[in-house]
């Protein structure tokens, strides 16, 4: 079966491996390689051998990220990243080549587990880079945890990842969906909004994100007057945003990220609300999206752990280089994807290359400090990353640096089991 990618109106073959062709790919960023798609019986698949250290055989990484969907240019500008990284360390991590596969996961949690299963048993990549979607990465992280298998999530919030389900196989390098929304409840209670309403998918995502936000704004005193929602990637707003403009609340913050923050930011100024109900939101809801947004983001506060315009050496060297080799600018789904490698290259570097020195590779990434575009970045107890949360405006197309929301975030890791 073929769908047709929204992204670049191409299509992509599902329900089968594959050889990507260039001009199958949803974005002309991606090279030449190997894209599988949807899932697929093990019982069908042949088993490769394990390549060995010894031989010189390179890393295999595969990516399980979204190719195609509401979420396809994420995973694409993660992916990106990943490279771009591997790139300017030669093509090699801890000293190895670096060989991919990449499975679009559709942003399908049907599928998640068959996906996983799929490159961890038949593929036997050394290690997953996966995914977006929270639903997605449940499945992901029980597989993970089942195989013992090394996992590094570059987007998908899910707390239970680093919460009770947190192993020593299980990294993050982006963000609990309760981090980048917590800060958000002090800043809107401080901007004067008492009664605000909140509006998201109905997805585990869509549900921590408004909980951590809830919790904040609670905290500083203020009241969620209306939780709105809808179904998992529906773009069918009207009904909810003319229930907004009933409600009248002093404020709206939402969680959007992709194709779907796209629709509503333009719904929502084409309703006339902007003006006198201000749009919030976590950070995904303008990252990656402005272009595409237009006018209609202009003036919108959102807080996430990153900011394009962020003053740091790091950061700068990060945007030239990613506009250099992908055309386009870099947002934060591309700043996960670099820091992920970067991760790895420290776990890998300390372990000799070897994948399999698991005790010397897992301490080197929990004890790693990264020097981040998106500033200082390291690792709580349970493998989530401790990281300044900012404020932004949409300013002149870009989100800009307004201060820092709070520093050095930190996840509660509620329910996680291993000790610092
Ligand atoms: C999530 O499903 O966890 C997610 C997806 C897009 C942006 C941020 C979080």
């Amino acid at each position: 079966m073929q769908v047709k990618n929204r992204a670049t109106g191409t299509r992509v073959q599902r329900g089968a491996i594959r050889e990507a062709r260039m001009s199958d790919l949803v974005t002309p960023l991606l090279d030449r390689r190997k894209l599988v798609t949807g899932a697929v019986g093990l019982a069908a698949a042949s088993a490769l051998p394990r390549p060995a250290l010894a031989q010189g055989a390179p890393l295999k990484v595969g990516f399980m990220l979204p190719y195609s969907g509401t979420y396809a240019k994420l995973g694409q500008f993660i992916d990106a990243g990943f490279r771009l990284y591997v790139d300017q360390k030669g093509g090699k991590l801890g000293g190895r080549a670096v060989t991919y596969v990449q499975l679009d996961d559709e942003s399908k949690p049907e599928n998640g587990t068959d996906n996983m299963n799929r490159l961890v048993s038949r593929d036997k990549v050394d290690v997953v880079v996966g995914t977006v979607h929270s639903g997605v990465a449940m499945a992901m992280v029980k597989v993970a945890r089942d195989t013992n298998s090394l996992l590094i999530i570059p987007n998908a919030g899910a707390n239970d990842a680093t919460g009770p389900l947190c192993a020593p196989n299980i990294f993050r390098t982006s963000f609990s969906n309760w981090q980048p929304n917590f800060p958000m409840g002090k800043v809107m209670y401080d901007a004067g909004h008492r009664n605000v309403a909140t509006i998201t998918r109905r997805y585990a995502a869509g549900a921590e994100q408004m909980g951590g936000f809830k919790e904040g704004f609670t905290k500083a005193g203020g009241k969620v007057v209306e939780e709105l929602t809808l179904p998992f990637p529906e773009v069918e707003f009207q009904a909810l945003i003319t229930r907004i403009a009933t409600l009248k609340p002093d404020a709206v913050h939402c969680f959007f990220a992709g194709g779907g923050a796209v629709k509503f930011v333009k719904d929502y100024a084409a309703a006339g609300l902007a003006k006198s109900i201000p749009l919030y939101g976590s950070g995904f809801l303008t990252d990656g999206t402005l272009e595409a947004q237009g006018a209609a983001a202009e003036g919108i506060k959102t807080t996430l752990h990153y900011a394009d315009d962020l003053d740091n050496p790091a950061n700068k060297a990060f945007l030239a280089a990613f506009k250099a080799k992908v055309g386009q600018e870099g947002d934060i789904y591309a700043v996960q994807g670099f820091d992920s490698a970067a991760l790895l290259d420290v776990g890998l570097t300390a372990a000799g290359g070897d994948v399999a020195a698991r005790p010397k590779l897992i301490s080197a990434m929990e004890g790693a400090k990264l020097d981040s575009p998106r500033g200082p970045l390291s690792f709580n107890r349970a493998h989530n990353p401790i990281q300044n949360v900012y404020l932004r405006e949409v300013k002149n197309g870009r989100n800009a640096y307004v201060a820092v929301a709070q520093a050095n975030v930190d996840d509660p890791a509620r329910g996680c089991k291993l000790s610092a």
